[in-house]
């Protein structure tokens, strides 16, 4: 039998060499740039996903995800050998595999790990001596040691000394053009110093800068401090807004100004609530690890609480502004501007415009949408029953035929001067209009 010393030597040579096959399981917002961030880089690579549609559209060379640069996959595929894959097999032949599947919540908001489990299982199938495995999806501290590493184990091989196992939190934010895979330091963890090393030396030729930690569960907690941080922050921000708007003061304006202190402040911008599958959910795994280990988050799920309910304040002040102007908002018709969780992105998980959406038609409103990244509503699974309806144009005739039109994703590539021009009443829960300068309105503008 290889030693570990050889395993892990063999694949260190690999790995500086960039010749250390890589298979990323899970081809979608994060797996899918990273795979593509390390062909780049020169190691081989293919993308394992169950999704078919997804694979076809990868090995054709489509674009797939909106803000990528419109050649990136066909060049990755036609000049790098980048391929993508449903045959598992795949993984047998890998020296590096990383995973990049999701961790929703349940249905009774827990954490959910059924496809980290599922392809923990298939991956366990083909491990073989020698390979460096990867969680990149966002876990509770203890997941990777004590859910994952099992079912690795399963086949007699011990992680360590057969094969390596390591942590690597994604920090990928979709959409954004200042940070890239590349750029964004990468936190590594690992329970072991061969894994620790080899994932460090993985990824030191990836990205930019890489931060070692002790263990698996560091470099899981990491993760979730970083995003229940955001959480906090937003509900503290929302908060401030309904506050210092009864005393007549403009968070927006305020938030601006407090941004200047060079130190000790950062700056969180009001919203209808917050959305994606991270921020939402990341407070959820702590808090929920916490109290398995006897610990309470009273703040966390305070903003939880806050950020939850964040929609429903919507609608209903939505619905105050329609009966301000003399209407009710039963019957109302309302112009959703905005559907995905936040700008430029086509990502409607977890989107508190479709939780408002449909609030609002609860209470008898006749709600439209536009959003020029969703012609049609996707199916969701907190809304399924929205998944069809079109986006509607935003011509003045029909602008000016709404009794409300509401900002809930202020996305770059929407007409909002032709909204200002032509809408009755804009009820605005992003200072969409203020902060691209448009400050003249034909009818009744109010920030929410
Ligand atoms: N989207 C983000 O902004 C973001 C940022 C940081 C971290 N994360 C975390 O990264 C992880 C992945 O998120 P995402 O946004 O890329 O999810 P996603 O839903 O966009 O993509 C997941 C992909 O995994 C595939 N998949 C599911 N089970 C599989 C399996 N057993 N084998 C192979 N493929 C499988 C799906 O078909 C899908 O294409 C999650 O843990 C998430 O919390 C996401």
């Amino acid at each position: 039998m290889t030693s570990v010393f050889s395993l892990f030597a063999e694949l260190r040579d690999r790995i500086a060499a960039r010749e250390a096959a890589t298979v990323v399981m899970g081809l979608g917002y994060v797996g899918l740039p990273l795979a593509l961030t390390v062909s780049e880089t020169g190691f081989p690579v293919t993308g394992f996903d169950l999704n078919a549609e997804r694979v076809a559209a990868i090995n054709a060379g489509d674009q797939v995800i909106s803000y990528f640069a419109p050649d990136r996959i066909r060049r990755a595929v036609a000049e790098r050998g980048f391929s993508a894959t449903v045959d598992a097999a795949a993984l047998a032949a890998a020296d590096i595999v990383l995973i990049c599947v999701p961790t929703p919540l349940s249905q009774t908001r827990e954490p959910d790990l059924t496809y980290v489990t599922r392809a923990a299982e298939t991956l366990a199938a083909h491990l073989r001596p020698g390979q460096l495995v990867v969680l990149e999806s966002t876990v509770w501290p203890g997941a990777t040691a004590t859910v994952l590493r099992p079912i690795l184990e399963r086949g007699g091989l011990r992680a360590g000394e057969d094969f390596f196992l390591a942590f690597s939190p994604e920090r990928e934010d979709p959409g954004n053009a200042r940070f890239s895979t590349r750029s964004i330091p990468k936190i590594v963890g690992a329970d072991d110093h061969r894994s620790r090393e080899l994932v460090e030396a993985f990824y030191g030729q990836i990205v930019s800068e890489t931060v070692p930690v002790s263990s698996l569960a560091t470099a899981e907690a990491v993760k979730l401090v970083e995003n229940t941080f955001r959480t906090v922050n937003i509900a503290l921000v929302n908060e401030m807004k309904l506050a210092l708007e009864a005393m007549g003061v403009d968070v927006w304006e305020v938030v601006r100004a407090a941004a200047t202190k060079p130190f000790g402040y950062m700056p969180f911008y009001p919203g209808p609530g917050i959305g994606g599958d991270c921020i939402p959910v990341s407070p959820v795994y702590l808090s929920w690890r916490a109290r398995d280990v006897g610990a309470t988050m009273p703040i966390v799920d305070l903003a939880r609480a806050n950020n939850d309910a964040a929609p429903d304040l919507v609608a209903g002040r939505v619905a105050a502004e329609i009966a301000r102007d003399g209407g009710a908002v039963k019957d109302a018709r309302i112009l959703i501007l905005g559907i995905a969780y936040k700008k430029n992105v086509e990502d409607t998980r977890e989107s508190p415009a479709l939780a408002a959406l449909q609030r609002l038609e609860k209470m008898g409103a006749r709600c439209d949408y536009h959003d020029p990244y969703f012609p049609v509503m996707p199916v969701t699974r907190d809304h399924p029953d929205l998944a069809g309806r079109r986006s509607v144009a935003l011509a003045p005739a029909a602008i000016a035929g709404y009794d409300a039109v509401v900002v809930m994703t202020d996305h770059d590539n929407v007409d909002y001067a032709a909204v200002a021009g032509a809408a009755r009443l804009v009820l605005d829960s992003r200072n969409a209009f203020e902060s691209r300068g448009i400050g003249d309105f034909a009818g009744r503008r109010v920030k929410i």
